[in-house]
């Protein structure tokens, strides 16, 4: 049927280690000699690199399928599909014997697209939903050109089985990539541009080699020159070693911010969910990364209208909130999962609670936001300039603690710039550059 594609376009979907693996298969097909398009709908090799966590996934590939194959139907062309992702690994199958496409890979078999897109360009399917581990690392190309800020996935995979998510089922087991590969991509990616390595995992504290934490490995790339800035997400609150902890207290690459999820704020809750730490325990923690780093930007995930959720234990996530102050958090309606535990509870709850309980989490979340930023005005940081703005000379930038910083300078892409805080609007804080711009 198709061709040998001559151009891709990949489109991305979830999490960010997606966000990643979706870097990679770029870097891998321009390997090839295949060049991007900026539209889809130009491509000859379209990668749908899917989510799987929440609501009717599989239903959103089909309908993006269905638009893209109506789309270059209608410009006269046929350009191969391929399903990567979480939905690739959960539902790859059915997918394949339902929509026709001409790839499916997991996410940990992307390594092998090239031949699995050669398979297809012959007229056959190419599928692979193996899970090798860490094979496809060594298999995918270096690190050539990346903006200032980019990703790193350290760790993949869940053993953690909360009982409303599909992770552990399309990431698979934990496991932590070696020390040594780590520290070479993070010094390739600097030599490619980056200026700010976020360091991703499923549950990225859960990173581990022999007794080295991830607060050790943090404390390795600190030396990395030319390197500014560290973060790392997503974290699970029992592996939140005081190494880690520790290394918020003293190395100063590592910014000031800890995306930490909670889910709930009630433990009934918690069990249900099969969390594996407490209210008071997640509590605790809080404290100890704030004695470590007083300035700290906390951040969570929620999950409200679990299955049998009172109104009581709801209030309990509230006052959770009210408790901890976040800078900015995601909150979620619960979904159930086909195949995980919780999809076959009882008590599954009506849409409207869901609904109202969402919407007064986020009122609580928001004024928390707007409280955060708030009390930041006044503060002088240093923004790294990510891209232009929509108005002539306006930069867009990060704080320490993650806030979006508009500002108005010469300075290029990639500068750490010092700027003063001098407002907090909705969705971002306004800058203005400071009397020394630092390197
Ligand atoms: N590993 C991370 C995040 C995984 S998924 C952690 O454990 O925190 C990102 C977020 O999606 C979760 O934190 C959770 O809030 C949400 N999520 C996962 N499954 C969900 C489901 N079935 N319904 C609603 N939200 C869900
Ligand atoms: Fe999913 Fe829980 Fe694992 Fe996070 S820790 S990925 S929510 S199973
Ligand atoms: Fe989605 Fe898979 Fe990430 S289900 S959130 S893309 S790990």
């Amino acid at each position: 049927m198709t061709a040998s594609p001559k151009t891709f376009h990949v489109k991305s979907f979830g999490c960010q280690m997606n966000v990643y693996d979706g870097e990679r298969i770029s870097e891998l097909m321009a390997a090839q000699g295949m060049t991007a398009t900026g539209e889809a709908g130009d491509a000859d090799l379209i990668v749908l690199n899917t989510c799987h966590i929440r609501e009717r996934a599989t239903e959103k590939v089909y309908s993006d399928i269905g638009r893209l194959r109506k789309h270059a139907r209608k410009q006269g062309r046929g350009p191969m599909i391929a399903i990567a992702g979480c939905v690739a690994q959960a539902q790859g199958d059915e997918i394949a014997r339902r929509a026709g496409v001409d790839v499916v890979v997991g996410p940990q078999a992307y390594h092998h697209l090239p031949a699995l897109v050669a398979r297809a360009a012959r007229g056959g399917l190419g599928i692979d939903m193996d899970m090798p581990g860490l094979a496809k690392f060594a298999a995918l190309p270096a690190r050539r050109k990346v903006g200032p800020t980019a990703f790193l996935t350290v760790q993949e995979g869940c053993d953690k089985f909360c009982t409303y998510c599909v992770v552990p089922y399309t990431r698979g087991a934990e496991i932590s990539r070696p020390w040594t590969t780590l520290v070479d991509e993070a010094k390739a990616l600097v030599d490619a541009g980056a200026r700010e390595i976020t360091l991703l995992g499923q549950n990225v504290n859960a990173w581990r080699q022999g007794d080295r934490d991830l607060g050790a490995l943090i404390r390795e790339l600190d030396h990395i020159p030319g390197l500014a800035r560290i973060r790392y997400t997503t974290s699970h609150p029992n592996d939140m070693t005081q190494g880690l902890i520790d290394a918020h207290a003293h190395v100063e690459k590592l910014m000031p911010f800890l995306h930490l999820p909670v889910q709930s704020g009630n433990d009934r809750v918690l069990k249900a969910m099969n969390r594996s730490h407490s209210r008071d325990s997640y509590l605790r923690i809080l404290d100890r990364v704030r004695a470590a780093r007083p300035d700290i930007a906390l951040s969570g995930d929620f999950i409200v209208g679990f299955p049998q959720e009172t109104e009581a234990e709801f209030a309990d996530t509230l006052s959770l909130i009210d408790a901890v102050g976040y800078a900015q958090a995601y909150s979620f309606k619960y979904s159930p999962r086909p195949g995980t535990p919780a999809a076959d509870m009882a008590g599954q709850m009506p849409a409207e609670v869901m609904d109202d309980r969402l919407q007064r989490l986020q009122a609580s979340l928001n004024r928390d936001q707007a409280a955060f930023n708030a009390a930041t005005v006044g503060r002088t940081c240093r923004v790294l300039i990510e891209r232009k703005g929509k108005l002539p000379g306006q930069l867009i930038g990060k704080s320490p603690w993650l806030q979006s910083v508009h500002l108005t300078s010469e300075a290029k892409i990639g500068a750490l710039v010092q700027v003063d805080l001098i407002r907090a609007d909705p969705n971002s804080m306004a800058g203005a550059v400071g009397m020394s711009a630092a390197a």
